[in-house]
């Protein structure tokens, strides 16, 4: 078993445009929560920014032919713009045929307190919130992370997802699986699996839930977004990679990607958009 495959996050068609009516003062408050939004000098309509990038991520997977691509979250700064979720779909149609894409839900696409209306429309556009796959002998687990993030408005979601993700592991580990990586749009800790409750992190209460289960399935690493900026931290054996934004950076690192390298352990590159390769030695 060697394969590699490509994490994308936060294309989020919308943002640039979105933080560019912000006024200074927001921009600074933005920075003192650590945010690193940018003032604008003009205001952008439309997604412009956000299609180039885009288009370079998806022709960057095309050369690298990995073995699928795995999107997780905020692929619009807002479900209700219809020509947002266009633009999303017509880029990502240029994605090779052969080459699977995964989606997992961001905040940004199901509400940071999702209801069932919500998730009815993300279902209706992407597919199941909570689901698994194969390839080459690894097991792969996507949970949508903003009903662990909040399930006030739905509370029988967030149970189901935690029988969901227990099952799941449970039989992948039954059936002998390699190796097993968890998709998520909010990190689980940015430090360490202590950190203290905060808009960038499932909180404790719920994180506690979900760690003994990965913890309990020897879940090697949990690959997520959300922070539009990279961090890597762990917990025990397990990996926290967050990955930077295909879209707004909010933080020192470029709008780029990352290709993930599956064999004996999983080892991980980021590339900004500018430097992806063009081909990948295993
Ligand atoms: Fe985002």
């Amino acid at each position: 078993m060697s394969f590699f495959f490509v994490q994308m996050t936060d294309p989020q068609f919308g943002m640039f445009a979105f933080f560019s009516e912000l006024t200074e003062d927001e921009v600074e408050e933005y920075r003192r929560r650590e945010l690193f939004a940018r003032h604008a000098p003009e205001k952008v309509t439309g997604f412009a920014d956000e299609t180039r990038l885009y288009t370079q991520a998806i022709e960057g997977a095309n050369r690298l032919k990995p073995a699928f691509v795995v999107m997780c979250g905020d692929m619009v700064q807002n479900p209700n713009d219809q020509s947002q979720v266009d633009e999303l779909f017509r880029i990502t149609a240029l994605l090779d045929d052969d080459i699977d894409i995964h989606w997992a839900p961001g905040n940004a696409d199901v509400g940071n307190a999702p209801t069932p209306e919500s998730l009815a429309l993300y279902r209706e556009r992407f597919g199941p919130d909570n689901y698994s796959f194969e390839h080459d002998g690894c097991h792969f687990t996507v949970i949508n992370s903003s009903v662990c993030f909040n399930p006030k408005n739905v509370p029988d979601e967030w149970e189901s997802l935690v029988r969901f993700l227990s099952d799941d592991l449970s039989k992948a580990r039954a059936n002998g699986c390699d190796d097993v990586i968890l998709f998520a749009h909010h990190p689980l800790f940015l430090e360490d699996a202590d950190d203290a409750d905060s808009g960038f992190v499932i909180p404790r209460e719920r994180r506690r839930v979900i760690l003994d289960i990965l913890h309990g399935h020897e879940v090697s690493a949990v690959f997520a977004g959300h922070w539009h900026r990279n961090n890597y931290a762990e917990d025990g054996n397990l990996q926290m990679v967050v990955t930077g934004a295909i879209g707004y950076p909010l933080g020192d690192d470029p709008s780029g990607l990352r290709v993930v390298k599956v064999d004996s352990g999983v080892t991980h590159r980021y590339y900004a958009m500018d430097h992806i390769p063009d081909s990948l030695e295993l």
